[in-house]
């Protein structure tokens, strides 16, 4: 059993935009997760906490979506600028309806990218707010010259416009976003987004339409019927969760090894979700102009016991991880129309990347596939003919000449001997890296924070072309190849 890999033909580019993020005012994802305030003890910069930043600087996060999900359908971006003091208290209906002193507003979210070398993606207010209140925060945001809102930015101490590269026009629409039926959804979408304006031609605004709710395909259908001509991207949600019941959805470190299996298949369930919806975008769409984005992914637990239950907190073991680089796997091979997806939610909510506790914190499995994934964002795609062993699964890419190869095993006991023909072109391993641990469950915690990181593997042999190794049970490999 052998993969012969095509490396002369050159596949779409893998868009670094699918290793995007998403932030929402949720729980402490944001206040304490990431924003501490300047006073706060905590090393910060401006009030982003340094260890934070510092962390998802080196896996090198290309964008970042904000403020919601839920709460982007009831966020007023007026009551988060000007002075703190004066900023105004709301209630966060969604999360644990807790109260919100707005001290994270636009001018932070800008400081954060900024922080982080990253991209906006910004989500508009479509089920509580107005086209006037949209069309204001675009031109806030934007505007370079002289115009009300400008004004007020500059009064606020920014003075050049900042880049908003995507922006959501609501956020599931057929949800908390409104309840709103695909039809009216579309007419809605394209009413709002005529007021979104490009203030520079130069720096086009990607504009992104609510898209379905998993395999909700008469949602796509009818969205890109009305209003296909006028989105840029369509945004599809999907969670994995270990069973059925969404409440009963499973605990994120005590699970049986069947619930390993089952949450392994709901996360692969992503393939035919975005293999159908795209199939449907190509019949308005055939020359794939619009992206099918997956702005909201990952797995959802029962929350751990005795925290918020509004704050969606949850641990993350090699479980997670295993989903994760599945879940990138099938991106990768979309990545003809799926050009950018946001893992929910970077830190403490959901499948994060990092979880804190006042000034400490562990970097997630989930953290690590990422880290070993880098070397795919914006490279070219490979695609391979042949067989793998059961329970595995790989993604290949290259770019300025080398290689890259994922590969994971999700058996839980048994290894397994992989062969991949790579040609004569390739001579040497370059770098090669393993996530795993003795047990399935694995995480890390404040207590013992390293127990699962990845670590080099030295184990795999090139030679004439060949590329041979065995996959440990319950691992993920990627190795460069020059
Ligand atoms: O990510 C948590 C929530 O899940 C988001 O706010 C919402 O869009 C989705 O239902």
């Amino acid at each position: 059993m052998s993969i012969t890999l095509l490396t002369e033909k050159s596949g779409p580019t893998i868009s670094k935009y699918l290793y995007g993020q998403f932030s929402e005012h949720l729980g402490t994802g944001i206040y304490g997760g990431i924003y501490v305030g300047e006073n706060s003890d905590i090393p910060n910069v401006h009030g982003m906490r340094s260890d934070v930043v510092n962390a998802l600087k080196a896996i090198h996060i290309p964008v970042l979506r904000w403020p919601g999900g839920l709460f982007a359908d009831t966020y007023h971006w007026q009551d988060g600028i000007g002075p703190k003091a004066d900023r105004k208290k709301i209630v966060n209906m969604n999360w644990g309806k807790v109260t919100e002193d707005n001290a994270f507003g636009t001018h932070e979210y800008f400081e954060l990218l900024h922080q982080l070398g990253a991209d906006a993606y910004i989500n508009g207010n479509v089920g509580s707010g107005t086209v006037q209140e949209m069309a204001e925060w675009i031109e806030y945001m934007t505007m370079p010259g002289e115009s009300p809102m400008s004004k007020l930015r500059q009064q606020n101490g920014q003075t050049a416009p900042w880049r908003v590269k995507f922006f959501g026009i609501g956020n599931e629409s057929w949800g908390g976003g409104g309840n709103m039926r695909p039809e009216y959804y579309a007419d809605v979408y394209r009413q709002y987004r005529t007021f979104v304006h490009h203030y520079d031609a130069d720096k086009p605004l990607y504009k992104v339409a609510c898209g379905p709710n998993a395999g909700d395909y008469h949602w796509t259908d009818t969205v890109m019927k009305i209003a296909g001509k006028y989105l840029d991207a369509l945004s599809l949600h999907y969670y994995t969760i270990p069973t059925d019941d969404w409440s009963h959805k499973g605990s994120a470190t005590d699970f049986p090894e069947d619930q390993w299996y089952a949450t392994i298949k709901h996360a692969q369930h992503m393939e035919e979700l975005v293999t159908r919806h795209a199939t449907i975008m190509d019949q308005y769409d055939p020359e794939k102009r619009a992206s099918l984005i997956v702005d909201e992914w990952g797995t959802w637990y029962d929350v751990t016991p005795g925290t918020n239950p509004g704050f969606l907190q949850q641990q993350n073991t090699l479980r997670d991880a295993m989903v994760a680089a599945i879940t990138l796997n099938i991106f990768h091979k979309h990545a003809d129309r799926v050009r950018m997806a946001n893992i929910a939610q970077t830190v403490n909510v959901l499948q994060a990347m990092l979880l804190t506790d006042g000034p400490n914190m562990v970097k997630t499995p989930t953290y690590y596939v990422f880290d070993m994934y880098q070397q795919h964002m914006d490279a070219q795609q490979v695609t391979g003919i042949g067989d793998l062993p059961a329970h595995t699964d790989y993604t290949a890419s290259q770019k300025d000449g080398a290689l890259t190869l994922s590969l994971t095993n999700y058996d839980l006991t048994a290894a397994a001997p992989l062969t991949f023909n790579v040609g004569p072109g390739f001579k040497q391993i370059t770098a090669a890296t393993i996530l795993t641990a003795p047990t399935m469950d694995a995480h890390n915690s404040f207590e013992d924070p390293e127990a699962i990181q990845e670590a080099k593997f030295t184990k795999a042999t090139l030679k004439d072309g060949t590329l041979q190794l065995t996959l440990p049970a319950k691992s993920i490999i990627t190795l460069s190849l020059a």
